[in-house]
């Protein structure tokens, strides 16, 4: 059994993935692998260039000769997310609201896609992995010996958005949030290209009722139950 496995997070917007997917990383000393924001750079990428987001042609050039590379930098015993476009940190840039309101669209281009699918594909070979999205155990990583998908009720998504914008001092109104999400849930889902679709063999947590540090414990149980170890050293790529 392989000890380095490979752990593949779906669910949508809201679900809370990104915080359970680092909480995973960080106990099993993994790499966390965050393939939203890898669309969210591209999608800045665009806007900043004045490339229409219906554009696919335009999109599918752009990506091919756009950089993207994920770091992460040791702050005491977190490791926090770097994201480089082109050689640039945009890690705040690409959580604006003008990114999130535009990148259902350039997510949905099957060029951009097959760009940053073979790029995940890349960075998880090695195994050690958590890799967080809306097709990894679908599509980026369909041997992955563990898949998670996460939901939780579109109000409970919506609070944790809007408690999220808060605590950045972002004020917006609740009610526009949750129909933001299911604006997104709706064009993530319904897309022709792998849309948000739960595998088959992925195991579904309902997190509405849940705390963070449950379902953290949780999904390490099952990685432990599906051969991983937890390695000592050092996770940073
Ligand atoms: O998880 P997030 O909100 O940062 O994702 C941003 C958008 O990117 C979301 O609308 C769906 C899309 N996405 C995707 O299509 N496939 C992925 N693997 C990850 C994100």
């Amino acid at each position: 059994m392989v000890s380095r496995i490979r752990i593949a997070l779906d669910g949508p917007a809201g679900s809370g993935k990104s915080t359970v997917a680092k909480g995973v990383a960080q106990k099993l000393n993994y790499i966390y692998i965050d393939t939203g924001a890898m669309y969210r750079a591209v999608t800045l990428k665009a806007l900043e260039n004045h490339i229409p987001v219906d554009d696919p042609e335009k999109l599918t050039r752009m990506v091919q000769d756009t950089e993207i590379d994920l770091s992460y930098e040791r702050k005491g015993d977190q490791s926090v997310l770097h994201v480089f476009l082109d050689g640039r940190d945009v890690s705040e840039a690409i959580r604006g609201l003008e990114v999130t309101a535009n990148v259902s669209p350039v997510a949905a281009v099957a060029g951009v896609r097959q760009a940053l699918v073979a790029m995940q594909r890349k960075m998880a070979e090695k195994g050690g992995v958590v890799m967080d999205g809306r097709d990894i155990g679908t599509v980026v990583l369909p041997q992955a010996e563990l898949k998670v998908f996460l939901t939780a009720s579109v109000a409970e998504r919506g609070r944790r958005r809007w408690l999220e914008l808060r605590e950045k001092n972002i004020e917006v109104d609740l009610a526009e949030i949750i129909e933001q999400i299911e604006k997104r849930d709706y064009y993530d889902s319904h897309r022709e290209v792998d849309p948000l679709r739960r595998a088959e063999d992925a195991v579904l947590v309902d997190t509405t009722d849940m705390t963070k540090e449950e379902v953290i414990d949780y999904i390490v149980k099952l990685a432990l139950e599906r051969g991983a170890r937890i390695e000592t050293g050092c996770s940073d790529t």
